[in-house]
């Protein structure tokens, strides 16, 4: 049997940059209170390691309260813009390690809607990345999540709309999303800002699968980009299990399979890629 990886398996540069911020004020920082502003990465193993050196999971701003001292570490995908001032307002120092990718959407959708545009995000409403980006917006801003919801997007005359994706959108879709805007007669301007690491990992996915048997997806149960690979690989190959660790991997593969794929989200740390890949090789 063949195993294939995907070369862009596993953490992007952005989770990469966040874990490692972590890791680093752990370091310099010895008996400081460190927190993280949710967990660092939907990934169970990373965030157990890190509580067990002494990191908490601060999961609302209401969880602030109280606390005045410490160091607050902001995740890859950010914060809402009034998280953001509420966490200033606490004191705490702040490593604010939200992607260069994600901090430019914030940036595009204040400056559109300064200039009195209407913006209309393409992502899931209830992601933290897209409550962050809709923070940054002007009071007209929507949140639409698929292509069929497209057609439920409202429409004032001919305002000119922004249009712009969570990084991690499925990049196929956002395509079929702008296409009924287009029809619908809305008068927008696309930014497609998933990001290149996103880009990257979905086009690998598709033509692994699409070449696969069986197709193993790795990542965590709360990993938006992971879910995505997994709905992608799908559709081009019947075969395709999601799965968080090896104890996850106790799969029935179809009695004739050659060649098995592995992706993995950008939250998927590598020794969990590598244990994967060598159950596969010496199970199957
Ligand atoms: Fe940044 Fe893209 Fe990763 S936006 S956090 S590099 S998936």
């Amino acid at each position: 049997m063949e195993v294939v990886l995907a070369e862009h398996a596993g953490f992007c540069f952005g989770v990469t940059k966040a874990v490692e911020s972590v890791y680093e004020q752990i370091e310099n920082n010895k008996g400081a209170n460190i927190y993280t502003y949710g967990p660092i990465i939907h990934n169970e193993t990373v965030v157990e390691d890190l509580e067990k050196k002494g990191v908490k999971v601060i999961n609302s701003a209401d969880e602030l309260e109280g606390i005045r001292e410490g160091i607050i570490i902001i995740r890859s995908h950010g914060v809402t813009k009034e998280e953001y001032a509420r966490i200033k307002d606490s004191g705490l120092t702040i490593i604010d390690a939200t992607c260069p990718f994600v901090k430019r959407i914030h940036k595009i959708v204040a400056e559109e809607s300064e200039k009195g545009k209407g913006i209309i995000v393409v992502g899931s409403a209830d992601h933290p990345e897209v409550q962050g980006i809709v923070s940054y917006a002007g009071e007209d801003v929507q949140v639409c999540d698929s292509p069929e919801s497209a057609e439920n997007i409202g429409k004032n005359g001919d305002k000119e709309y922004t249009v712009v994706a969570q990084t991690t959108f499925n990049r196929n879709k956002f395509k079929e999303t702008v296409e009924i805007f287009k029809n619908n007669g809305y008068n927008i301007n696309v930014v497609n800002t998933i990001c290149n690491a996103t880009d990257e990992r979905q086009s690998e996915a598709e033509s692994i699968a699409s070449g696969a048997d069986a197709m193993i997806v790795i990542g965590g149960a709360h990993s938006s980009n992971s879910r995505k690979l997994y709905e992608i690989c799908r559709e081009r190959c019947k075969y395709t299990y999601f799965i968080h660790t090896t104890d996850d991997l106790h799969l029935e593969l179809p009695k004739d399979t050659r060649i098995v794929g592995i992706t993995a989200g950008a939250s998927t740390p590598k020794n969990i890629i590598e244990e994967v890949q060598n159950y596969v090789r010496t199970n199957f």
